[in-house]
């Protein structure tokens, strides 16, 4: 798969409950919504009615926290069919999950937990896509993590990770810009390496977010601003990779509708500068419509 293989979704926001309202009442101007596929995940009720709501209104994508692929646990059959009916009935762009591991021994620990970066635990993510994709009938993409720990027996780096099993599995990155730059600092890496070595028509979503400092290391609290430091290591990413759909994630504190909003117009607007000062020059993956995200203004 290449991103060219997706529909070209432009700049969004991540849906969350505290603008539901707000969002089916006003139909605000951004391009689409990503939306968390478990809080939908049930049998009627507020939550499918908003969505339908939405949907008639704006693309969207679902995306997954519990399909824990780097387990050793067994797939969870039940989990996936209901994923396929969801995407069924509202027919997301893609699906995402992250490249994490989230329980074992039938126990969820509700935490995205990261994989040791080995050959084996390639070959064992990338039999498990391949289900996933097969029950899905569709590409997934998976998203990168941030950390807090490594494992000893790691032999890559996390962008050689990532990208052999997105190459081996035939799937999509979902690449978490504020993730990076966390992870970057804890582990004490560079994060322009990780931009500048994913293979770049396999990317096909960022996300943007913000995060907590605590000195000694940083935490993936989506509960503040974007960074500064992200926004540059977005641009770094926007010049690599030509347009890329993205959204504003917002957790905890969640702000107005319009922080989000405007943030997502930020991106949109760094997006068109760097294409601009690219003339001449095609980002590695050229994007179909380089400037067609104003499909809503
Ligand atoms: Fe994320």
């Amino acid at each position: 798969m290449k991103r060219a293989d997706f529909p070209s979704l432009g700049f969004g926001v991540g849906l969350r409950s505290p603008h539901y309202k707000l969002v089916v009442d006003t139909h605000p101007k951004v391009d689409w919504f990503e939306v968390i596929s478990e809080n939908f995940m049930v049998e009627g009720g507020r939550a499918l009615e908003v969505l339908q709501a939405v949907r008639e209104d704006y693309p969207i994508a679902m995306h997954g926290v519990s399909m824990s692929i780097g387990s050793t646990d067994p797939l969870n059959r039940d989990y996936l069919r209901q994923i396929r009916d969801l995407a069924r009935r509202f027919e997301p762009a893609w699906i995402s999950d992250h490249l994490c591991w989230t329980g074992v021994g039938g126990r969820n620990l509700h935490d995205l937990l990261p994989l040791p970066y080995t050959e084996e635990a390639i070959r064992h993510v990338v039999a498990r896509i391949r289900q996933v994709q097969e029950t899905l009938e569709r590409p997934i993409l998976i998203e990168n993590v941030s950390s807090y720990m490594a494992f000893a027996d790691s032999t890559m780096t996390e962008w050689g990770f990532i990208s052999a099993i997105a190459e081996e599995a035939d799937c999509g990155i979902l690449l978490d810009i504020n993730n990076i730059f966390v992870s970057a600092f804890n582990h004490r890496f560079n994060a322009n390496h990780y931009i500048d070595a994913v293979p770049a028509e396999r990317v096909v979503q960022y996300h943007l977010a913000g995060h907590s400092d605590h000195g000694t290391h940083l935490l993936d609290t989506h509960d503040h601003p974007i960074r500064e430091e992200v926004w540059a290591l977005y641009e770094r990413a926007a010049r690599r990779f030509g347009e890329v759909a993205a959204i504003v994630e917002w957790d905890d504190n969640i702000p107005e509708f319009s922080v989000l909003a405007d943030a997502s117009e930020r991106a949109r607007g760094i997006f068109k500068k760097v294409t601009v000062e690219n003339h001449g020059r095609s980002p590695e993956a050229t994007a179909k419509h380089p400037l067609s995200a104003d499909h809503r203004s």
